[in-house]
C-alpha cells in the first residue's frame, strides 16, 4: 500500500494533506480552520473511531487536502484508538498518493498530558502506518504487475510525538520482518533456512547466534526435535539467539521460545481435507521470537539478558515417520507415548522448555506457538488464549497486552487436565483422542517441561497469528503477531540484581 514510511521536518503549510484528530460530538470550541469547521457540519461526519471526511483548501498553486480523522468518544480512548486511527488514515492517504503528511493532534491535549503518553500515542500511530508497508509479494513473479507505491514523510511538530512515530515504525519493522518470514513457502523455507535467517539477523545487530542440528541434538537428547524431524529431507535445529545488555549485571536470561514447524502434515497422522493448506504458517511462533529479537536489538535494549530459541523442524511424512504408539525419552526423563503426530508442536516445544530450565536456567519463559485448532474455536482471531499460573508474570504479561493492543485471554490449567495425557506405557501421552479441551491439553502436556518454580507463559497463537481478509493495518496474512506483546513486556524487565 504505502512503499515506505519516515518522519522528516514537514510544515502545516507545506504539507500534500493535513490530517485533524478529532473527538465525537467535540465540533464547538476548537480553533479549526473555516474548511474544517464547514466540513464538520457535513452529514457524513459522525465522528466515530476511523470517521473520514475529506475537504481541501487553496494553498498558493495547489489544493491541500484536509482530511478529518474521527478518534470517537473521548472516555473511550487509547492506544489502540490511534493504531486503527491512523491505518484508516494510512490507507486514505495511500490512495491519495500523498508524499507529506501532517498530523495535527491538538485534539490529544488535555491539562495534565505529559510527553511521554504523547510518545505512546505516536508510537501507536507510527505502528499502523509502518505495518500498511507490508505486501508479502516476494514471490511475485513476471505475470505480475506491482504498481509504485508512495513514499510517506510524516510529521506532528510535537517532538514527543514525532519521536513516538519513529518507535512505532521501528517496531513495525520487527513485525513485518516476522511476516516476511511467515509468507516464505515451505519448500523455501526449511529449517535450516530459518537458523539462516537468524544469523543473518545476528550479524546485522550484533547478536549471538548458535544452532544445533545433526549429531548435536542426539548427544544433547532433544529427542522431540528429533523425532518429529526425522521424515523431512530438510533436517531439525534448535536455533538459539542471545542478547546481552550493555551493562552485563548476571541475571539470568528470560527466555522467549517459539514453535517452528516449517511445515505441518500431521505426519502419519495426516491431516485431512483442506487442513494441511496453509501449514506453512506452523512456524509463526518461531517467526514472532525472531522479530522480538530484532526489536530487542534495535529498538527496546532492555537491560537484561534475553534468549530466543526456535525448535525448528518439517513434520512430513516418509518410511522414517515417527509412528502413533513411538515412546520418547526426553532429556529432563518425562516418557511420552505418541498418540497422534500431528500434535507435533508440543512434542518440540517440551526440548525448549527443558533447555530454557535446565540450560539457560530462565528466569521466566514465554512460548508462542499455533498449538490447537481447538484455540481458533474457543476464541476466534480476536484473542490468543494464555496459559500461565504465575502471578507476577500474568500480570506483567496483561499489562503488555494492554499497551501493545495484543489480546490475551486466560485460559486454565487444573490437575485433572494432566488426568487425561496419563499414559498406560509411559509418563504421559501427547494427546488425548477424547475431544475434550484440546488447547488445555496441551498446556498441561508442556507444563510436565517446565522446572518447578520457574514462571512460564504458554500463548496459543492458533487463532491470531493471521487474517483471512484485510482488517486495520494488516492485509489479507500474516500478522506478525506476539512481536509487539513481546516487545512491550521485555520493554518492561528491568534487573533483579
Ligand atoms: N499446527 C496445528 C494447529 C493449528 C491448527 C494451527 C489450525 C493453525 C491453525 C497443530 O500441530 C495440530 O495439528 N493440532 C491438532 C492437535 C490435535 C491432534 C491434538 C489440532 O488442533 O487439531
Ligand atoms: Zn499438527
Ligand atoms: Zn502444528
Amino acid at each position: 500500500m504505502l512503499a515506505g514510511v519516515k518522519t522528516g521536518q514537514i510544515t502545516k503549510d507545506a504539507a500534500d494533506a493535513v490530517v485533524v484528530l478529532h473527538f465525537e460530538k467535540e465540533n464547538e470550541g476548537r480553533d479549526d480552520a473555516p474548511e474544517i469547521r464547514n466540513a464538520l457540519k457535513r452529514a457524513e461526519w459522525t465522528g466515530e473511531k476511523s470517521n473520514l471526511v475529506e475537504t481541501f483548501r487553496a494553498n498558493g498553486e495547489r489544493e491541500q487536502r484536509l482530511l478529518i480523522a474521527g478518534l470517537g468518544a473521548r472516555e473511550k480512548f487509547n492506544a489502540e484508538t490511534l493504531r486503527d486511527v491512523s491505518a484508516a488514515v494510512g490507507r486514505r492517504l495511500a490512495a491519495a498518493k500523498a508524499e507529506t503528511v501532517f498530523v495535527d493532534i491538538a485534539a490529544l491535549f488535555d491539562a495534565e498530558t505529559l510527553p511521554e503518553k504523547l510518545t505512546a500515542d505516536g508510537q501507536a500511530w507510527g505502528e499502523s502506518l509502518g505495518l500498511l508497508t507490508w505486501e508479502g509479494k516476494a514471490f511475485a513473479g513476471s505475470a505480475t504487475n506491482i504498481k509504485p507505491k508512495p513514499e510517506l514523510t510524516v510529521s506532528s511538530g510535537n517532538p514527543a510525538f514525532d519521536e513516538g512515530i519513529a518507535d512505532g515504525l521501528l517496531l513495525a519493522e520487527s513485525v513485518n520482518f516476522a511476516r516476511s518470514l511467515s509468507q516464505t513457502p515451505p519448500n523455501v523455507a526449511t529449517p535450516l533456512w530459518m537458523a539462516e535467517q537468524a544469523q543473518k539477523l545476528s550479524k546485522l545487530t550484533g547478536l549471538q547466534c548458535r544452532i544445533l542440528q545433526g549429531e548435536e541434538l542426539e548427544t544433547e537428547r532433544l529427542q522431540g526435535l528429533v523425532t518429529v524431524g526425522k521424515a523431512s529431507e530438510h533436517p531439525p535445529c534448535l536455533i538459539r539467539l542471545a542478547y546481552t545488555p550493555e551493562k552485563p549485571t548476571g541475571d539470568p536470561p528470560v527466555v522467549i521460545l517459539g514453535k517452528t514447524i516449517t511445515y505441518d502434515t500431521g505426519g502419519l497422522s495426516l491431516k485431512v481435507n483442506n487442513g494441511m493448506v496453509g501449514m506453512k504458517r506452523d512456524k509463526d511462533g518461531g517467526c514472532a521470537v525472531l522479530g522480538t529479537m530484532h526489536a530487542v536489538a534495535t529498538l527496546i535494549k532492555p537491560d537484561v539478558p534475553v534468549i530466543g530459541l526456535l525448535v525448528a523442524a518439517e513434520n512430513c511424512v516418509s518410511d522414517n515417520s515417527m509412528r502413533p504408539d513411538d515412546v520418547i525419552t526426553y532429556r529432563n526423563g518425562v516418557t511420552v507415548e505418541i498418540t497422534n503426530t500431528d500434535a507435533e508442536g508440543r512434542l518440540v516445544l517440551a526440548d525448549g522448555l527443558c533447555w530454557a530450565c535446565e540450560v539457560e536456567k530462565a528466569r521466566a519463559i514465554v512460548d508462542l506457538a499455533t498449538l490447537t485448532g481447538g484455540v481458533v474455536t474457543a476464541l476466534g482471531s480476536t484473542f490468543a488464549g494464555l496459559f500461565c499460573d504465575d502471578d507476577a508474570l500474568r500480570a506483567d504479561l496483561e499489562a503488555a497486552s494492554d499497551s501493545s493492543g495484543e489480546r490475551i485471554w486466560r485460559l486454565p490449567l487444573h490437575a485433572e487436565y494432566r488426568e487425561m495425557l496419563k499414559s498406560p506405557v509411559a509418563d504421559i501421552i501427547n494427546s488425548n483422542p477424547n475431544r475434550k479441551a484440546h488447547p488445555i491439553q496441551g498446556a498441561a502436556f508442556l507444563e510436565h517441561f517446565v522446572t518447578e518454580g520457574t514462571p512460564w507463559a504458554h500463548i496459543d497463537i492458533a487463532g491470531v497469528h493471521a487474517v483471512d481478509a484485510d482488517a486495520g493495518a494488516f492485509i489479507k496474512g500474516p500478522t506478525g503477531w506476539g512481536v509487539r506483546l513481546l516487545a512491550a513486556w521485555l520493554a518492561r524487565q528491568t534487573s533483579s540484581i
